[in-house]
């Protein structure tokens, strides 16, 4: 029996963008979902028999990387799936470590990292390696179309090309509002790309969303939580304009902003969750409760994927 955990991750600044190739920084936080796997004699997910066939990410990644014979699986999340924190991600690269694991073959980030996005690929369509190199490396990373400092992996799809870095960010204290509301990824990202395909406006948006993470590298370099909270609010607003955020996501980061040094949705929007960049967590946690939304109170610089003792 083998135990992995990944943890979950917050998107500081440019999803959607990063689709298209633009700089990107995702960073995890301390909150982990655990798979534990054992060898059994019929296929079965926390304790129900199941042909696994309706789990696109357990599914695949069996169908891909097991040899064996059938798994008795149990998952356990400190977050909820569906919120825009990553679980998908953070099951596929679990599992994966697990199953590495039960064969005896060390974790090799890269290797998990890349298995990991061909599944979600599979699973979502048009996904970048953001949550999977997330949830694999830990502590954060950024995404860039071209080469930077402390280069981690680079994965390519058709035409287009990520770079995966490491990126040393501070320690943080942000809080997570998630609205309740289920949004699947894929449907997002498509329509983003309808928009992007018929329209310049869209286009240059998706760029501009590109320079502001970029200014955000230095602004974690620097430590300057002032700029990086103005940065993530014109973020917001551009994702607005993409479409991808809703009225809860608007009524929490309204709500919140007046306690923080800016607030925005993450992930993939349409419902999930917004993230405030804070030194007033209790109390910016408390608003997002009373609007009705679900805190967590996260901190940054944890390790990725690892097996538990
Ligand atoms: O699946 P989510 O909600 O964590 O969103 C991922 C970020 C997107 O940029 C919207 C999609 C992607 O694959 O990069």
């Amino acid at each position: 029996m083998v135990t992995a955990s990944a943890p979950g991750k917050v998107i500081l600044l440019g999803e959607h963008a990063v689709v298209f190739g633009q700089t990107a920084i995702s960073v995890a936080v301390d909150l982990r979902l655990r798979c534990k796997v054992e060898l059994s004699d019929k296929f079965s997910l926390n304790g129900q028999q199941h042909s696994l066939r309706g789990h696109p990410y357990l599914c695949g990644a069996i169908r891909s990387h097991w040899k064996g014979g059938p798994l008795s699986i149990f998952t356990d999340s400190d977050f909820p799936s569906g919120s825009g924190i990553g679980s998908s991600a953070a099951v596929t690269t679990s599992f994966l470590a697990a199953m590495r694991s039960m064969e005896g073959k060390a974790i090799e980030e890269e290797w998990v990292a890349r298995s990991a996005f061909e599944i979600e690929s599979l699973a979502q369509g048009r996904a970048s390696p953001i949550d999977t190199s997330t949830s694999t490396h830990g502590k954060a990373v950024i995404i860039d179309g071209k080469k930077r400092e402390n280069l981690l992996w680079h994965i390519k799809r058709d035409t287009r090309e990520w770079y995966i870095h490491d990126c040393p960010v501070p320690q943080m204290t942000l809080v997570i509002g998630f609205t309740g509301i289920s949004a699947p990824t894929g449907p997002l990202v498509a329509k983003v790309k309808r928009y992007a395909d018929k329209n310049t406006f869209a286009r240059e948006i998706i760029v501009e969303i590109g320079d502001i993470s970029r200014e955000g590298i230095a602004c974690l370099k620097n430590n300057d939580m002032e700029r990086l909270g103005r940065l993530m609010v014109r973020d917001h607003k551009l994702l607005a304009i993409l479409g991808v955020s809703c009225n809860e996501l608007d009524k929490f980061i309204n709500a919140v902003l007046p306690y923080s040094y800016g607030a925005k949705l993450t992930g993939a929007g349409g419902g999930g969750s917004m993230i405030a960049l804070t030194d007033r967590p209790e109390q910016v946690a408390e608003i997002i409760k009373n609007k009705g939304g679900t805190p967590f109170i996260v901190r940054t610089g944890v390790p990725g994927v690892k097996i538990e003792d």
